[in-house]
Order: structure tokens, then sequence, then C-alpha cells
């Protein structure tokens, strides 16, 4: 009988690995809720010293747990160890927020936490991906002859050769960093900055925490199956100003999808109270349990990376904080949430969607507030 290639265990890297959305993601990883229930993984978990003694025990737990996926762990405070040749990066660690906070209260704190760590993932991680201007050329060809072979380290042909290109192809095609600590959109862009070897589409930011939200209060406006709810959107910024936007949204129903701006008449609500309440959930959360969101945090981070990776399914879309290329007017050089659609490990944002002058108005304020952001986190640097 032939049997297929067994996958080539991906190095995962989880930081704030000890804090509450690591120790709730890690589970998720490694049982194959992120990369697929075929795909082996080793964890990287990296927190401070301080917290060394708590990182063991989340180590010893996930032996206990015995897992088949789980080909290794890591555990470790030492920044090089941990980011030493990993393929995806989910960057948890920071100061969190507390009541009463805004998450760009956080940015004094934590831009200079990301400036250090885009050195060390730099330097770190998978080194075949290191490419510069100069050398992205080169990259592309390599990254299209290997797609002939590899599909994320699953060799489909060539089996002489399934070794150097299963290697490469974790190496090239699977590094992505995804940014979970507030302020996500900054810190994203303070590690895009200060990782400049690492091409810009490969660095994200969690806007699908906001996104599921979004999901989950039209489901429960209307009654219905969240999972027969998509296509919400997310514009702009990991924030209070970010702009919930459901006018494109539909729910399938036994009379086929239908658009959600028909099965909620009250424009007053869409524009209102929906809009408010996923802008303050986080902040409702942290109110209720006196810390933030943890496990929808760490579940919006698995839906994340797996849409990334393995595909959005055909027709929908998806919200992932990325470097803007100037989409929808909104300017250039920050990382804004847009709805995006993923195919083979590349996002690209759905284009030709219509705004009106209100979503064009949220946008603007969530683009202006992420300028700010921006400023305020280089005076720090
Ligand atoms: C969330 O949205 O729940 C997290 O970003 C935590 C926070 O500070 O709100």
């Amino acid at each position: 009988l032939l049997r297929d290639e067994p996958k080539k265990p991906v190095k995962v890297l989880v930081t704030g690995a000890a804090g509450q959305i690591g120790y709730a993601i890690v589970a998720m990883i490694a049982r194959g809720l992120m990369l697929g229930a075929d795909q082996p993984v080793v964890l990287h978990l990296l927190d401070l010293p301080v917290a060394a003694n708590a990182l063991n025990g989340v180590r010893m737990e996930l032996i206990d747990a015995a897992l088949p996926l789980l080909r290794g762990v890591v555990a470790t405070s030492d920044e090089a160890e941990a980011f030493k040749g990993v393929n995806v990066a989910i960057v948890i660690g920071g100061w969190p927020r507390r009541d009463g906070m805004e998450r760009k209260d956080l940015i004094s704190k934590n831009v200079t936490i990301y400036k250090s760590q885009a050195s060390a993932l730099q330097q770190h991680a998978a080194p075949n991906c290191k490419v510069n201007d100069d050398a992205s050329r080169i990259r592309k060809y390599t990254i299209s002859m290997l797609k002939h072979y590899c599909y994320y380290g699953t060799v489909k042909k060539k089996r002489a050769r399934t070794d150097i290109y299963s290697d490469f192809a974790v190496q090239v095609c699977t590094h992505e960093v995804l940014v979970v600590a507030n302020p996500a959109n900054t810190n994203a862009l303070v590690l895009k900055e200060f990782a400049p070897a690492i091409p810009a589409k490969n660095i994200t930011c969690l806007t699908r925490l906001d996104h599921n939200r979004a999901l989950g209060q039209v489901a429960e406006k209307l009654n219905v199956h969240v999972g027969d709810v998509k296509n919400a959107i997310i514009w702009g910024n990991h924030s209070s100003t970010q702009f919930p936007d459901a006018s494109h949204a539909t729910v399938s129903t036994d009379r086929g999808e239908r658009p959600v701006r028909e099965l909620i008449a009250d424009e007053i609500w869409l524009r209102e109270e929906f809009v408010t309440d996923v802008q303050q959930r986080g902040a409702a959360v942290i109110k209720a349990r006196k810390q933030s969101s943890s496990l929808s945090a760490a579940s919006a981070a698995c839906d994340h990376m797996r849409d990334w990776i393995l595909g959005t399914p055909k027709g929908t879309w998806v919200s992932m904080g990325v470097y803007s290329d100037g989409s929808y007017g909104v300017p250039e050089g920050v990382f804004f949430s847009f709805p995006v659609t993923c195919e083979k490990g590349e996002w690209s944002v759905v284009q030709g969607l219509e705004i009106d002058d209100f979503a064009r108005s949220k946008m603007e304020t969530s683009a202006t507030e992420l300028k700010e952001e921006k400023s305020i986190a280089y005076e720090f640097l």
C-alpha cells in the first residue's frame, strides 16, 4: 500500500507562553487546531525568567497530555534559544491591559519589547528565509520552484529530493508571524521595521478576535448558528476605533445565502449598538474577568493561522491586520485590518467592496489613530 510521506514537524514559537492566552493556545496548537490534524509540531515556548517555573509547569502538562502531534517542547526564557529555527511565530508576550486602560496605553511598555524580539526573530528564526530586497527575486523564483514540489512540507513528487525540498519549503513557505499582544497593529509595525529581512507580507496582527465577536453578535441577534454567518469585516485598528462592518455579511438559510442587512432591518442597531459592542467587547471581558480575553483570543489566533496557511473556504473572507498597500484609500505604512482571502499561504485584500460615507469616516478615524500610535511608538524607540 502506498502511504503518504509523513509531514515534517513545524516549529511553532509562542511567546508569553506561561500567560493566560499562552496556556490556552498551546494545547490547541498541539491538537492540530492551528496547522491541521496531520501536521506534527514542535512547540518553542518563551516567557520571562520570573515565569520560568510556571513555564516549566506548562511543559510538564503538555507531556502529560500525551498529544500525538507534539514532537517536542522547548521551554525557555532565552530569546535566542526560543527563536531558533522557528517557522511560525505567535507573539503574545507583552504587558497586558487592565481595567480602565486603552490598548494604546501599552505602547511605551511594549514597543521596546517588540524591537528586541524583532532582532531575535530576524537573527534566529528559520535561517533560509532571511531575504532582503536584493535577494527577493531569487526568493520568488525559489518559492515558485518549490511550490511544484512541496506544499507545507508534504512532498507530492520527486521522492529523491524529498528532504532538501521539504526542509526548504517548511522554512521558506511557512514563516508566518502573528502579533497578538497589544497594541497589536503598532507592535506588528515595530516588528516589521526592526526585522527588515522578514518580508512585510509575513507579519500580521490579530483582528480575528474582533471578527469572530462580530459574527457572534449577529448570530445572537438573529438567533442563528454562528457557523452560518460569514463575511463580517473589521476595518482598522484592534482598538476601540476599529470599524466592525456587517454590511457585506451574509447568513446561510434554508432559502440560500441572505444579506445580514436584509435580515436585520434595524439600521440603527447595525451602525451603533453592534459597532460599539464589538469595539468594547475586550474591555467588557476585562471588567468581568479582571483579566483580558484568553480562550477566545487563543481560538481566534488558531483561526487566523489556519486560514492563512491552509486557505479560506471558497466565498468566505476573514479579517486580518496586514501592512497596508493603500487599498480602499487607507494610508500605507501602518498595519490595518482588512477583509482578506488566503490561498497557498498568501493573503490578499478583498477588492471592490462598496464603501459608503459612514464606513469611510469610520475607517479614516481608525487610520488616523494608527498614524498617531506610530509616531508615539517612534518617540519611545
Ligand atoms: C481583547 O480584545 O480582548 C484583547 O485585545 C485584550 C484587550 O486588551 O482588550
